[in-house]
């Protein structure tokens, strides 16, 4: 990662002394990606950890098998016992025989049996999630550890389809559970910023204050020329000054979108058989990182238009820079723009200067429009 150590150190250290952390803020600006380098750094130092992504899990039994076999991973014989049991599927009830689950079992609890046996926690999934979401207290006082627990898009307990069942009955047995569970500090990151804050910040929330909010640091553009530079380098290229900064330029300092700029500037660098970056490789970049996410591009644009019926109008002259009230009712440009801030789609960095959270679709509505015909 470029640029990050700081962050890293800082949320590692709040985490090891107990506090729990909140990290919000809009799609692939490296959010998991540092909760990933917070994990493995408290790890080498001999905590355990245990990581859930939301996105990844539909509903609230497959949420407490994932966190069982997450924290119980941490073992390193149950860890085989899993990885056994999921390439051969049909040997469960060996699996559940072995001496390192039964031992565990004894010291856990039957129900860790989640973990071996897809479905099962189906049967009682309210049963099994206060289980689970008790798991890494316990694992943690038996075996003498501290632990950090990581859950990544945490906004889906909240969100609309209530995957996991009700946000705030969910949230009340998180935060009795969690409060009790001494050893263990929890690391929560969500990409709908106005979620996560309405879960962690208002007084009647279960979550109120549960865990203080980190901003990640801009990643400011002589760390990223440096970071960069050295990428190529460690990749056998060397850059010409001016195409270095033209990389940072047209990633506007968004982390994503600024290392597939380079990938692909390096890529076709490497096509032309050369080991030179320069300004035209890093056009053609620009416009092979276009290409990646043109088709999600497009369908970003069919939802603007169902957000608000503004919101296609208003996002195009963001884009292209000009003044969005201009001969538009000024309450339904507001409206629109709190629609697009609400889908993640802008942020405001400061009153009325709103910008995109990602760059390229930016560039994609300021040349490809206007939709709004
Ligand atoms: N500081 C960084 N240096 C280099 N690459 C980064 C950095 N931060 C993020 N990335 C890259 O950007 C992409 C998105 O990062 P990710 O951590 O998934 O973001 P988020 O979790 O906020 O959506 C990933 O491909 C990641 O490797
Ligand atoms: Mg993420």
């Amino acid at each position: 990662m470029i640029g990050r150590e700081s962050d890293v150190r800082e949320i590692a250290a709040t985490l090891a002394g107990g506090s729990s952390v909140v990290l919000a803020g809009p799609r692939r600006t490296g959010k998991t990606s540092v909760c990933d380098a917070v994990l493995g750094r408290l790890g080498r130092r001999g905590f355990y950890t245990a990581a859930v992504d939301l996105f990844r899990i539909a509903t609230a039994p497959e949420l407490a098998e994932a966190l069982v076999a997450g924290t119980i991973a941490n073992r390193s014989a149950l860890r085989r016992v899993m990885h056994q049991t999921r390439r051969a599927g049909r040997f469960v009830a060996d699996a559940l025989q072995t001496s390192a689950v039964v031992r565990s079992k004894t010291q856990l609890g039957e129900e860790l049996e989640i973990a071996f046996r897809p479905g099962l926690a189906a049967r009682d999934p309210d049963g099994y999630l206060d289980y689970a979401l008790a798991l890494p207290a316990r694992i943690a006082a038996a075996d003498g550890k501290e632990m950090v627990v990581f859950f990544d898009e945490f906004q889906e307990i909240a969100s609309p389809q209530q995957p996991y069942g009700d946000a705030d009955r969910l949230t009340k047995r998180m935060r009795a559970i969690f409060q009790r569970s001494g050893a263990v500090s929890y690391l929560f990151a969500g990409s709908l910023e106005h979620l996560m804050r309405d879960l962690f910040t208002p007084a009647h929330r279960a979550l109120h204050q549960f865990g203080g909010f980190h901003d990640l640091r801009p990643i400011e553009r002589d760390a990223w020329e440096r970071g960069l530079a050295e990428r190529f380098a460690a990749d056998d290229c060397s850059i010409e000054t001016g195409a270095l900064s033209r990389i940072v330029d047209y990633g506007e300092l968004h982390p994503r979108t600024t290392m597939l700029i380079a990938q692909k500037s390096h890529l076709t660098t490497i096509e032309l058989g050369s080991t030179l970056v320069d300004l035209g490789v890093v056009e053609q970049g620009l416009l092979a990182a276009l290409a990646v996410d043109r088709a999600v591009h497009e369908q970003t644009v069919e939802r603007i238009r169902r957000l608000h019926k503004l919101g296609l109008v208003v996002a195009e002259r963001l884009a292209r820079g000009e003044p969005v009230y201009t001969r538009l009712p000024r309450g339904g440009v507001r409206r629109a723009l709190e629609a697009l801030r609400d889908a993640a789609i802008i942020e405001s960095r400061a009153r009325a200067d709103w910008r995109f959270s990602n760059p390229l679709l930016r560039r994609y509505l300021a040349t490809m429009g206007p939709f709004d015909l």
